[in-house]
């Protein structure tokens, strides 16, 4: 847990979803789900899936956005941290791949994994190379491919995720505070798991099988996910001795409208301050919550001087919350 005395600035946001849409009831064909099934159970009712499109080539279509929207040129980048676990390649990252498609000639990049913690943990990330005066400004996203990942014959998982992209140009400003909370819990890793590549080699004794496809415990992830999100925020607003009542927006990670409303329900907070975008993106992991920053910035929901709680919670399993100003 750490706090600082500088904030985080948001200079501009992007975001990019495939053409292709997805509906519920075209899942319904597939498979034996329906729509009033999955909209019940998770507020999803059609998402985005790439026909083509890498992670990569989605993260370098939110970082232009993004660029635009700041108006600041690539070249004024130092640091680019790409939150993924769905590259197209293990090497090079995705975060040299938006480097060189922008032209950010003077940026470092590299990718973060944390599931769907990845964007919070890389917006932390790029806060603490700014506070420590390594590094002005900052390109941070979250970009996701997860229709890969996914096994479509099974219907518990696929009719859950998206594919896309979300970016935001991160400075940092006097005057206000930031603070974040991050977490861990590598015992219950399990719960939501992806394998890697094979260990295949001449010396490899117990060749293990790899299972190509997503698992999750979806009870088991819910569980957590509405205790310890609320737990998390609670805190966060303990350290920036704030109430909930003083925040204008709590931006979660998209997983489930469910969690949503319990998160909101247990923190005693109207629904109205927790925006929803999972009817039409369903959960697109670490980019789901800067896709809906760049949605309510450009909606002109938010306003500059808005109080905004951002959480993350997943694979690790892992969670996280930021309290920045708009
Ligand atoms: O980003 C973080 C990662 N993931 C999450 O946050 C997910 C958290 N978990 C969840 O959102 C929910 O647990 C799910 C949406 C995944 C599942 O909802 P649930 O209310 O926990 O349903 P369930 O797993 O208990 O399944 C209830 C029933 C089962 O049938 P039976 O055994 O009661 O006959 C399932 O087989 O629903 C069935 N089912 C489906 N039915 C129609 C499971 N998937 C589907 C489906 N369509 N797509």
């Amino acid at each position: 847990m750490e706090g600082y005395e500088m904030a985080i600035r948001i200079l501009g946001t992007g975001s990019y979803l495939p053409d292709r849409v997805v509906t519920n009831d075209e899942l319904a064909e597939m498979m034996d789900t329906s729509d009033e099934w999955i909209r019940t159970r998770t507020g999803i009712g059609s998402r985005h899936v790439t026909e083509g499109e890498t992670t990569s080539d989605m993260a370098v279509r939110a970082a232009e956005a993004a660029l635009k929207n700041a108006g600041i040129d690539a070249g004024e980048i130092d640091l680019i941290i790409v939150g993924t676990f769905t590259g197209e390649q293990l090497m090079p990252n995705m975060a040299s791949k938006v480097q060189a498609a922008i032209g950010a000639n003077r940026a470092v990049g590299f990718d973060l994994s944390a599931a769907c913690s990845g964007f919070l943990f890389s917006l932390n990330t790029a806060y603490c190379f700014m506070k420590a005066g390594i590094y002005q400004k900052a390109l941070v996203i979250g970009a996701e491919t997860l229709s890969k990942t996914v096994d479509w014959d099974d219907r518990s998982t696929c009719v859950l995720f998206g594919d896309g992209a979300g970016a935001a140009v991160v400075g940092l400003d006097e005057g206000t505070e930031s603070l974040f909370i991050m977490g861990s819990d590598g015992s219950k890793g399990e719960v939501l798991s992806l394998d890697a590549r094979p260990l295949k080699t001449p010396f490899s004794m117990n060749p293990k099988e790899v299972n190509p496809w997503m698992t999750m415990n979806g009870q088991e992830v819910f569980k957590f996910a509405v205790r310890k999100v609320p737990e998390c925020i609670e805190e966060l607003m303990k350290k920036a001795e704030l109430s909930v009542e003083d925040v204008d927006w709590f931006i979660l990670h998209q997983a489930n409208v469910r969690i949503i409303e319990s998160v909101s329900k247990r923190l005693g907070v109207d629904s109205s301050r927790f925006p929803v975008n999972l009817d039409h993106c369903g959960n697109t992991s670490a980019a789901s919550i800067p896709i809906l920053l760049d949605e309510l910035n450009r909606s002109g929901r938010m306003k500059r001087g808005d109080r905004i709680v951002l959480s993350g919670f997943g694979g690790g399993l892992s969670w996280g919350a930021t309290y920045l100003v708009w």
